[in-house]
């Protein structure tokens, strides 16, 4: 071996090292209840206007992509898996005529209450009367605090929504939604499985997931598949309790919810190999339009080393790097 392969070796071997560690500190921190992350905080940094955008853009593709209009959430009961530091989703999701909406994280991501007040000030600002009244059954905003009211808006914490039972008691629901969630859901089968049972029969799944290693490996340079050649049991030590990403491919929603027999629609939102969302997501991609030789050539670069569960997979299969998520329960 080379000195330059022996130090590539190395430097892989301690981003591995790095990952396992941080892994076994959130695994301490959850063990001793400690549930305030630094991750999921997506609008700390944000400023105001791309807070309140952010939100509109998550609302209205779940609205866009599942066909479901405002009419369809009325009365209804919504589950949101990880909302992050904000529920800003949630409050819309009200203020457009559902009755209560459950949110399930399994951290609590840190977050500025102030800001926080402010981006629902802003939302409340611009409703018109009916939805206001709806806006403020839902959440107290007073002395810089939101305070939410749990027959509207319930918010549980520290449960991962695999264990969620004991949290759900028995409730069910119309509508799961979860955006950059799913590929964190460490034991994402038994989740799916969980959710099925608080989903009712007619009840939809909405769901963005992001398929990409989330910059593990790709912030420093490295072959966009290269997160899938690390072996399972590497991997579990890496992410099994911080909520890096789970690696399952597009394949795996469509067999998982097709087999709990959903009427399962997916459209594509990236590509592992590019930049920026397709927009509107599309159900298929073509070569010449969506992809060309230069995105089959970073698969081919790395597939002889691709574990044997990715390897399996064809190069469009392995190109889709997000999907959106609509599923009926039948
Ligand atoms: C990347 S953040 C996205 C937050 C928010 N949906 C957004 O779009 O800004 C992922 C969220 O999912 C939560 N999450 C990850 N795994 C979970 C699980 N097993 N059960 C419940 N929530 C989970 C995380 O704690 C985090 O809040």
């Amino acid at each position: 071996m080379t000195g330059l392969m022996k130090s590539i070796r190395k430097i892989k071997a301690l981003k591995i090292a790095k990952h396992i560690l941080e892994d076994r500190v959130s695994a301490a921190k959850l063990k001793a209840g400690r549930y305030v992350f630094h991750i999921g905080s997506t609008h700390t940094g944000f400023s105001l206007e791309k807070s309140v955008s952010y939100i509109d853009t998550v609302y209205d593709d779940y609205m866009k992509y599942s066909g479901l209009g405002k009419a369809d959430l009325s009365g209804k009961s919504v589950l949101e898996i990880g909302p992050g530091d904000n529920l800003g989703v949630a409050l819309r999701l009200i203020a457009s005529g559902a009755a209560k909406v459950a949110c399930i994280d399994r951290i609590y991501p840190s977050r500025n209450e102030r800001q926080q007040h402010g981006i629902y000030t802003a939302l409340r600002d611009r409703l018109g009367p009916g939805e206001r009244e709806r806006f403020d059954s839902a959440v107290i905003l007073k002395d810089g605090k939101a305070r939410f009211c749990g027959d509207r808006i319930k918010y549980i914490y520290g449960v991962d929504i695999k264990d969620a039972d004991k949290a759900v008691k028995g409730e069910s629901f119309d509508v799961i939604i979860s955006r950059a969630a799913l590929e964190h859901v460490y034991d994402i089968d038994s989740a799916i499985d969980a959710m099925d049972k608080y989903l009712k029969k007619g009840g939809y799944h909405i769901h963005k997931v992001d398929l990409r290693d989330h910059g593990m490996f790709t912030r420093d340079g490295y072959n966009p598949f290269f997160f899938l050649t690390i072996p399972a049991y590497t991997w579990a030590l890496m992410t099994k309790h911080c909520g890096k990403p789970n690696r399952k491919r597009a394949d795996y929603f469509e067999e998982k919810f097709k087999g709990l027999g959903y009427d399962y629609n997916a459209r594509i939102t990236n590509l592992m190999t590019r930049e920026g969302e397709i927009v509107p997501h599309k159900k298929l991609i073509a070569r010449g339009i969506d992809y060309d030789g230069g995105d089959l050539r970073t698969i081919e670069e790395i597939r002889p080393r691709l574990l044997a569960e990715f390897k399996r997979l064809s190069d469009e299969n392995l190109l889709i790097g997000g999907i959106f998520i609509v599923a009926r329960k039948m």
